[in-house]
C-alpha cells in the first residue's frame, strides 16, 4: 500500500532538493579553496625553484625562497630585465594571454609550445658573497604526451649545467615520467650547452646525456625543450646580456 511519502512527485522533490543542496556545497568548496589551491601551486613551484638552486628537504619553502632567491623578470626579445611583478607570471596561462603572448612560428617552435610570452621570471641564486652563482630559468616542451614543466639551472658563466627539474608533465610514469628520476637529472650537472641526448653512453662528454631508454622520444622533447630555451628565441639575449655583465 502506498503512502503519500512514496508518491513521484515527492521522491523527485527530494532527489532534485537534494541535488541543489551538493551543487550548492561543491560550488562553495570549490571557490573558497580556490586562493588555496594557488597557494599551494605557487608554493611548489618555488619548492621546484629552490630544488633547482640546491636547496633541498626545505620545510619552509616561502621563507627559504624569500631569503635565496631573486625574482627577476626578463624581456624575452631584449633580454633586459624589467619592473614586473614575477607573481603575475602563471607559466602555463600566460602564454595564452593575447596581450602577453604571441604565437610561435612552426619552424621557431623547437619546444612544440605553440606560443610564447613576451616576458618571462628569471630567478637568481646568490652565493654567501652576495655574487650571483645560479641562474635558474623556467622551460616547457612538449614530451610524448604533453607539456613538460620545469626549471634548469645554470651556473653564471650561462653555459654548465647545475641542475635541471621537472615537476609537472603527463609523461608515462617508468618510461618518459624518469625525467623526475634524480639518478637520471644528476647525469645533467656539470654538463655544457649545447647537450645532445643520445642513445647508448654519453660518458663524460660534456655535451652528452644519456637518453632515457625506452623514452627516447621524452628524451627527444626535453633536448628540444632545453635547445629551444638557451636558444635567441628562449633566453639567448638574456643570457648574452649576463656574459656582458648584465648582472654585475
Ligand atoms: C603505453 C606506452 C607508454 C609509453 N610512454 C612513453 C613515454 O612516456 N615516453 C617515451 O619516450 N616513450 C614512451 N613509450 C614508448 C614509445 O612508444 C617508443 O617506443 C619509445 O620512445 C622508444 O624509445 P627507445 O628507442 O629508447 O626504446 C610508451 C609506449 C607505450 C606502449
Amino acid at each position: 500500500m502506498s503512502s503519500n511519502n512514496e508518491s513521484i512527485g515527492k521522491t523527485l522533490g527530494v532527489v532534485v532538493g537534494l541535488c541543489l543542496v551538493c551543487a550548492v556545497v561543491v560550488s562553495v568548496a570549490s571557490v573558497q579553496l580556490r586562493p588555496l589551491q594557488k597557494a599551494n601551486k605557487a608554493q611548489d613551484v618555488q619548492r621546484n625553484i629552490l630544488a633547482a638552486a640546491g636547496f633541498n628537504d626545505v620545510t619552509n619553502v616561502e621563507e627559504m625562497f624569500g631569503q635565496n632567491i631573486e625574482a627577476r623578470v626578463v624581456n624575452m626579445e631584449t633580454g633586459e630585465f624589467v619592473e614586473q611583478d614575477h607573481t603575475t607570471f602563471d607559466f602555463e596561462s600566460t602564454k595564452f594571454d593575447a596581450k602577453r603572448s604571441f604565437k610561435l612560428d612552426k619552424a621557431d617552435d623547437k619546444a612544440g609550445i605553440q606560443r610564447m610570452t613576451d616576458h618571462s621570471p628569471v630567478y637568481l641564486s646568490k652565493d654567501a658573497s652576495g655574487q650571483v652563482s645560479t641562474i635558474i630559468l623556467p622551460i616547457q616542451g612538449y614530451g610524448l604526451w604533453g607539456i613538460m614543466y620545469g626549471f634548469i639551472a645554470l651556473d653564471k658563466d650561462t653555459e654548465t649545467v647545475k641542475a635541471i627539474k621537472f615537476y609537472k608533465h603527463n609523461e608515462t610514469p617508468g618510461l618518459g615520467g624518469e625525467i623526475e628520476n634524480p639518478k637520471w637529472t644528476a647525469t645533467w650537472v656539470g654538463k655544457s650547452l649545447p647537450i645532445t641526448l643520445v642513445k647508448g653512453t654519453a660518458g663524460t662528454d660534456k655535451h652528452k646525456v644519456d637518453g632515457l631508454s625506452g623514452a627516447t622520444l621524452t628524451s627527444v622533447g626535453v633536448g628540444n625543450t632545453v635547445d629551444f630555451w638557451t636558444s635567441n628565441k628562449g633566453f639567448g639575449p638574456f643570457l648574452a646580456n649576463v656574459r656582458n655583465g648584465a648582472l654585475n
